[in-house]
């Protein structure tokens, strides 16, 4: 992840190359109810407001707040209990949401968003995955946003600062040892 953009705008040809790109990710019955919405300019400055993720930023990573573009992918439920109340699919319940177990809109939408991830490394680009975790619906509103769509976090996306270091938690904390997450046969 990177936390420290340099604050050059990407080309939007390139953003939207990106994001055509990562979409093409594993879909529950490509139902496709993956969205991806593109911040930059005054959007961005609301979308930064009206979360108040801009104050948490500014205090522990400002450098987050020099992204050129924000990415929102955004999971839409109705395309999944639609999809899945067609003939080949129905008769499990799956027409109503909660009776999913494992919410595929969800699923899609981290596939795609980690498509994403992948692709601006490949690139040589910086991105970062964070969550929302104030006034998230505000600003889906604020963007027209329709309302049974969700949203599954934020992609910080642009060009790595030249003082871009790691950072985060992935500083301070091990990676586990493999004995400990991969199991074989049994837990
Ligand atoms: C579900 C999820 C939520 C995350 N939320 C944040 C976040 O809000 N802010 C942040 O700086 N990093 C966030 N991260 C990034 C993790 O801290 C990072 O992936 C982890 O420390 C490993 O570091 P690396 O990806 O740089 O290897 C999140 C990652 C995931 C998968």
């Amino acid at each position: 992840m990177t936390r420290r953009f340099d604050p050059a705008p990407l080309d939007p040809a390139e953003v939207h190359q990106l994001l055509d790109l990562a979409r093409r990710a594993p879909s529950a019955g490509y139902s496709q109810g993956v969205h991806f919405l593109a911040l930059s300019g005054a959007a961005l400055a609301g979308f930064w407001r009206t979360t108040g993720a801009d104050e948490w930023f500014a205090e522990v990573q400002g450098g987050v707040l020099q992204a050129p573009v924000v990415v929102l992918p955004l999971a839409d439920p109705v395309a999944y209990t639609s999809r899945y109340s067609e003939g080949d699919k129905a008769g499990h319940g799956l027409e109503r949401a909660e009776n999913w177990e494992v919410p595929f809109w969800l699923t899609d939408a981290a596939m795609a968003t980690q498509n994403l991830l992948l692709l601006a490394q490949d690139r040589g680009l910086g991105a970062l995955y964070f969550g929302i975790f104030r006034n998230a619906r505000a600003a889906l509103d604020e963007l027209g946003v329709p309302g049974h769509v969700l949203q599954v976090g934020a992609v910080a996306l642009g060009y790595r600062a030249a003082d871009d270091a790691p950072s985060g938690s992935a500083r301070t904390r091990p990676r586990r040892d493999p004995v400990d997450v991969i199991h074989r046969d049994r837990w």
